[in-house]
């Protein structure tokens, strides 16, 4: 069958619209002999009837597997160069009690960036010792509360924080281990990064004034300087980035070394996963090996020993586990043109519309970020159709899906499943046009159970004050 003229340049035609490609999804989805998708075993079709759509299916032994990879070719790797390694969780991408205490499991710490991811962490009984805070703008409430219970890292974002953290330090009576921030000017995303002397963003402090701002920190009493923090992006796919940007921190790493201890030495996260057949993530191991192997390098080009390296990884655990499942209301065959010549270079695109969108998952619409869909309540021997999967909010450009191929006969009360929407899809979910946010569930060894309820309209209203008034 010929490509649709409308579909993009990447996206070939399937030989099976109804295959799950291994690499977009979790370990556990497949299709049962009768052809519907199950998670762990349980078939879609037994989920929504449980909890309807929406729905944030997780595969909870997907997440574990992942958080427990990461930590064993981090752990493996940087024993083989002679360091260790801290691995935190980036709580952002998604976390709930559950989740933090999965992560606790692995042997992970975990990051939060605001008091309220301190707050699902606390609930969650994770030990304070093991948490870290990031954030451009804390408030002086939140590094109060993270200094107060213990918190085991904070990472200073600006010079006027060093202060405010000292201060609280003091109050509480403790040392608190604070890390710095560096704009290293190193900016990578997917296959290419950016070098700048100077990156043009709010976060971090500029390399070239790091080593008095560290002066500053070291000053006081109440402050322990643990080492040098850097992210330089997201969905990364190579690891030259990391590459310049670890040459350029150990500079500064190595004229710190000079004048005290500098133990850590912290690179972020930002490890890229597949979103469609096409996307080629770096597997875990080998980007542990080339990770070890930069920093081994760098530091013997600088004649320091390997310091712990940390790493900050939220979507590469998260992101691979999770399939949003979606009920179809209404479909349109919309005729586009493409070409010079409207009438002649004409084709047609389905517009399938579901029962979500931009609320449950927002980075289609915010980053034009590309997802895959298939239908998940059966399968199907219908030509392949070239499909947009539109939400249901009140926007042009509230889509879920821009461009993948379903069987065409897919209608009305078909349920979809769209694959790797565990970062920063639940995590992101506003109430847009009044929907209620998607409940969140784990299923594992043929069960499934709830890890966050559907939001209601009680709960839309609840913090309405117009109600209180009539
Ligand atoms: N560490 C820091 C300091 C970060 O800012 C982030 C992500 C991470 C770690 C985790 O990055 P990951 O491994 O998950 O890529 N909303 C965007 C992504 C924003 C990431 C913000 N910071 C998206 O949906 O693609």
């Amino acid at each position: 069958m010929p490509a649709n003229p409308l579909a993009p340049s990447w996206l070939s035609v399937p030989l099976d619209a109804n295959a799950l490609v291994d690499t977009v999804w979790s370990q556990n989805a497949a299709r049962s002999a009768a052809g519907e998708l199950t998670v762990a075993g349980v078939p879609a079709s037994a989920l929504v009837a449980t909890y309807g759509t929406p729905l944030y299916v997780v595969d909870e032994a997907d997440v574990r597997a992942r958080a427990v990879g990461i930590r064993d070719a981090f752990d493996r790797e940087l024993t083989r160069v002679g360091s260790s390694a801290k691995i935190y969780y980036a709580g952002k991408a998604f976390l709930s009690v559950e989740i933090a205490r999965w992560m606790r499991d692995a042997g992970l710490n975990i990051d939060v960036c605001s008091g309220g991811e301190l707050a699902v962490a606390l609930a969650a009984g994770i030990d304070p010792a093991k948490l870290g805070l990031h954030g451009n703008n804390k408030s002086l409430a939140e590094i109060d509360r993270a200094v107060g219970v213990g918190i085991g890292a904070i990472v200073l974002d600006s010079i006027i924080e060093i202060e405010r953290v000292a201060d609280a330090a003091s109050r509480h009576g403790r040392v608190q281990p604070v890390r710095l921030r560096i704009n290293s000017g190193v900016h990578a995303s997917t296959h290419e990064y950016l070098a700048t002397a100077r990156e043009d963003q709010k976060f971090g402090i500029p390399l070239a004034d790091a080593a008095a701002v560290v002066a500053r920190i070291r000053a006081y009493d109440s402050l322990e300087f643990l080492g040098l923090h850097s992210h330089i992006g997201s969905q990364i796919f190579e690891a030259d980035g990391f590459a310049e940007a670890a040459r350029r921190l150990f500079t500064l790493h190595a004229e710190l070394l000079a004048t005290g201890p500098v133990p850590e030495l912290n690179l972020g996260g930002g490890f890229g996963i597949a979103y469609t057949s096409v996307d080629q993530a770096l597997p875990i191991n080998e980007l542990a090996v080339k990770l070890a192997d930069i920093v081994a390098d760098t530091a013997a080009e600088f004649g320091v020993p390997v310091p712990v390296i940390a790493i900050e990884p939220g979507r590469a655990i998260v992101g691979p586990s999770t399939v949003t499942l979606y009920e179809v209301g209404t479909i349109k065959d919309v005729v586009v043109s493409y070409g010079d010549d409207a009438a002649a270079d004409a084709a047609v695109r389905k517009y399938v519309s579901i029962d979500g969108g931009m609320s449950d998952n927002i980075r289609p619409s915010l980053y034009g970020a590309d997802y895959s869909v298939r239908i998940a309540n059966r399968s199907s021997s219908a030509e392949p159709a070239l499909v947009r999967v539109a939400g249901k909010h009140c926007e042009s450009g509230d889509i879920v899906v821009h461009a993948d191929y379903l069987p065409s006969d897919v209608t009305p009360g078909d349920l979809l499943a769209v694959p790797a929407t565990g970062a920063y899809c639940w995590s992101m979910a506003s109430n847009y046009n009044y929907l209620g946010r998607p409940p969140v569930i784990a299923v594992r060894d043929g069960e499934a159970r709830l890890l966050v309820r559907r939001e209601t309209e009680e709960d839309l209203l609840r913090r309405d004050a117009g109600l209180d008034a009539s």
